[in-house]
C-alpha cells in the first residue's frame, strides 16, 4: 500500500554529501519533518554546517525570515541511526554512494526497516531503480527520484519508473516533488542518463569534436552556446563545474551498460583526469582557475 500525499509526514535521505543534504534542506522548506541519515559523523556535521550557514545567508540577504529559516533547520535532524530513522519513514530518498552493491544493500535494509507503506526512492544518477527494486521486497514501491545540483537551486526532478514502479507511487512521487517546490518531469522508460544527462552529452559530445577538430577554441564554443544559444553556461565551463571524474565515471558507467561505441568515454577527458586536471575543484580542468 502506497502512502497518498496527504500522509507523507516524515522524510528519510540516506546519504549527506552534496546531494543528500541540500535534498533534506528542499523537505525541510518545504514543511517536512525530515531526517538525513549517513554512516560518517564528520559527513553529518559538515551537512549541519554548511546548511546553517546557508540558511543564515538566506535571511541575510532577506531571501528567508528569521523565522522561517530556524523552523526549517528545526525539523531537520542528522543521524547515524538508520533503524530508529527508518522506522517511520513514509518517503525515502537514497543519495549515498554511487555503488551498486552499497545502494542493494541500504534497499535491502529499508525494506526490512521501513513502514510497508513507505516509499523508496533513488536519486541515482546512472543506476536505474530496478537494480535495486528487488532487494527491497517492494518493488512496485521503488522509483529513482532524480534531483539536479545544486539541489536547493534547480528546479528540475526527473522521476523514472521501471517496469515494476506502480503508478501510485509515480503520483505520489510527481506530487512530492511539486510539493518541495520542483517541475517534475516522469521518464517512462529507464535508459542511461535519462532524459537531461542525454541532452547535456549530445552538447558536449559536438563541442568536444568541434574542439578536436580544431574548427574554434573552446573558449568560443563556450560563447557561442551562451550568446547565440542562450545557454548560463558553456559545455566547457559545466564540464570543469561538475567534474571531469565525475564525467569520466558517468561515461565508463553508461558504456559498461550499452556497450555501443557512441558511448565510449572521450579520450581527451580521460586524459585530463589522469593528470589530475578534474575542474574548478582540482583549480585546473580545461580551464585554469589558480591564475
Ligand atoms: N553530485 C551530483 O552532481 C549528483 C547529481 C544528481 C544525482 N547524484 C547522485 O546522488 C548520489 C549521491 O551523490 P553525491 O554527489 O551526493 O555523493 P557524495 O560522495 O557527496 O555523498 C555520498 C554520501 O553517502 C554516504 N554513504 C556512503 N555509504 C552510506 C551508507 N551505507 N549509508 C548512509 N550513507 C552512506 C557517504 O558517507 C557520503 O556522505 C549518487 O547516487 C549520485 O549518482 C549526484
Amino acid at each position: 500500500m502506497n502512502p497518498s500525499i496527504e500522509n507523507i509526514k516524515h522524510i528519510l535521505v540516506i546519504g549527506s554529501g552534496a546531494m543528500g543534504s541540500q535534498i533534506g534542506m528542499v523537505a525541510a522548506l518545504a514543511g517536512y519533518r525530515v531526517t538525513v541519515q549517513d554512516i560518517a559523523e564528520d559527513m553529518l556535521a559538515r551537512a549541519k554546517e554548511q546548511l546553517t550557514s546557508r540558511m543564515q545567508a538566506n535571511v541575510a540577504k532577506g531571501r528567508a525570515s528569521q523565522e522561517d529559516a530556524d523552523a526549517a533547520l528545526g525539523r531537520l535532524t542528522f543521524s547515524t541511526d538508520l533503524a530508529a530513522a527508518a522506522a517511520t519513514a513514509d518517503f525515502v530518498i537514497e543519495a549515498a554512494t554511487e555503488r551498486l552493491e552499497l545502494k542493494q544493500h541500504i534497499f535491502t535494509q529499508l525494506g526490512e526497516l521501513t513502514p510497508a507503506h513507505a516509499i523508496l526512492a533513488t536519486n541515482s544518477s546512472t543506476l536505474g531503480s530496478s537494480k535495486v527494486a528487488e532487494a527491497s521486497g517492494r518493488p512496485q514501491q521503488v522509483c529513482n527520484m532524480h534531483f539536479f545540483n545544486p539541489a536547493l537551486v534547480m528546479k528540475c526532478v526527473e522521476v523514472v519508473r521501471n517496469e515494476a514502479t506502480s503508478q501510485a507511487t509515480v503520483d505520489t512521487t510527481l506530487e512530492l516533488a511539486r510539493r518541495f517546490g520542483k517541475e517534475p518531469v516522469l521518464i517512462n522508460r529507464e535508459i542511461p542518463g535519462f532524459v537531461a544527462n542525454r541532452l547535456m552529452g549530445a552538447i558536449q559530445k559536438e563541442a568536444l569534436a568541434l574542439h578536436a577538430a580544431g574548427i574554434a577554441t573552446l573558449e568560443d564554443i563556450d560563447t557561442t552556446a551562451k550568446t547565440a544559444l542562450g545557454h548560463p553556461m558553456g559545455p566547457f565551463e559545466l564540464m570543469d563545474m561538475v567534474g571531469l571524474d565525475v564525467i569520466d565515471f558517468i561515461a565508463q558507467a553508461t558504456y559498461a551498460e550499452t556497450n555501443d561505441d557512441a558511448d565510449r568515454p572521450n579520450p581527451a577527458i580521460t586524459n585530463l583526469v589522469a593528470r589530475g586536471r578534474l575542474g574548478r575543484k582540482s583549480g585546473r580542468g580545461w580551464y585554469d582557475y589558480q591564475s
